[in-house]
């Protein structure tokens, strides 16, 4: 009788903790998005997707941008099914080469009249260099969104109040940007091991965060809001170019641990629909609710000099 109710007791224990604390939060916004333009990178896949659905479903018009034509054309087909919206379009987008968002940005620019919310959403862990020999993940997760916001801004100037969110991570907790190595490196440190892979992410995912603070302090006045955030851990692709065990080690994990892609889209839904969070404009969020960084993650000198790098980088 005892060993029973014990049993049941863990079970049940095992559950709260699963909601609260791997699950979470859900986005509360009721916002109709309708007449609205919203891009949202990386969406073939993973929370990417979950994303575009949603807004989708909310009635905004939806372009998923995505580098991949045969990928981003099947998950055309898969929003359109799932939100029931005929308002997406697939425009092709590799953030690892600097022509490929200046030209995706001339054509999106030439052919949609609105930007109301980007949603810097793709990432990879991957080492590697881009198609302009800068390290894979500083390009990708940090300098082409730099680049790709940049670009994009006049016009979100324009649709105002409009917002730009970044899908940073948790892991820019352990991040460090170390100017002198990125400025003869083009990346933000040495090595390639899985363990160098790991840290040069949380490095690429502090520069998101660092991005957004300095990004709102250029806002002000504007209406253009910008905010960071967590999305959770989530059982995503975003693991493919790791070892078969690793992969199989994150997937047993995640069944207990991880978010699914919807629950893992919460946090990035609620930064780009809750109403009455612009004064928290350059935040970073996790599960929701808006949280305090560590000194470095709104060092206002660090954050101005990634600005000044990037600009360099890209030839703005
Ligand atoms: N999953 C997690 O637990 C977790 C935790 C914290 C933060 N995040 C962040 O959440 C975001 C989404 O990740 P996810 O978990 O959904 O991963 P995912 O399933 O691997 O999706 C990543 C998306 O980014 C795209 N992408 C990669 N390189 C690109 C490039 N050069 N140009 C354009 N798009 C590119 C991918 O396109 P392809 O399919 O063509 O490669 C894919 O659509 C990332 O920024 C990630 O860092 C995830
Ligand atoms: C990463 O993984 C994807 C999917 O398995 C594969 O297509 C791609 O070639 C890999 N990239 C590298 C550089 O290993």
């Amino acid at each position: 009788m005892f060993f029973i109710l014990l049993v049941l007791g863990l079970i049940f224990l095992a559950y709260i903790f699963r909601q609260v604390l791997v699950i979470g939060k859900s986005c509360k916004s009721n916002a109709k998005l309708h007449g609205k333009t919203v891009i949202v990178t990386g969406s073939n896949t993973g929370i990417g997707k979950a994303t575009a659905i949603e807004i989708a479903k909310r009635g905004a018009r939806v372009i998923l941008a995505c580098r991949s034509k045969q990928r981003g054309e099947a998950a055309l087909q898969d929003v359109k099914r799932e939100s029931g919206s005929n308002q997406i379009v697939f425009m092709q987008l590799d953030l690892g080469s600097l022509k490929s968002i200046r030209s995706f940005a001339e054509n999106f620019l030439k052919s949609e009249p609105r930007l109301d919310i980007l949603i810097n959403n793709a990432g990879v862990v991957l080492v590697g260099r881009t198609e302009d020999g800068f390290g894979t993940m500083f390009g990708v997760n940090h300098l082409g969104h730099f680049l790709l916001t940049n670009l994009l801004l006049d016009r979100l100037k324009d649709c105002a109040p409009s917002r730009v969110v970044t899908v940073s991570s948790t892991a820019h907790n352990w991040g460090r940007v170390d100017f002198n190595y990125l400025n003869t490196h083009k990346d933000l440190r040495e090595g390639t091991s899985f363990w160098d892979s790991v840290m040069i992410y949380g490095d690429s995912k502090l520069c998101n965060v660092l991005f957004t603070h300095e990004l709102a302090k250029r806002l002000q006045g504007t209406k253009v809001t910008c905010y960071s955030l967590h999305p959770g851990s989530i059982y995503t692709e975003l693991a493919r170019n790791k070892s078969s065990f690793v992969q199989m080690v994150l997937k047993y994990m995640g069944m207990y641990f991880f978010k699914n892609a919807v629950q893992g889209s919460q946090t990035t839904l609620h930064c780009a629909l809750q109403e009455g969070i612009e004064h928290l404009s350059g935040r970073y969020f996790s599960d929701c609710t808006v949280r305090k960084v560590f000194k470095k993650a709104e060092d206002d000198a660090a954050s101005k000099k990634l600005w000044d790098i990037s600009e360099r980088f890209c030839g703005i």
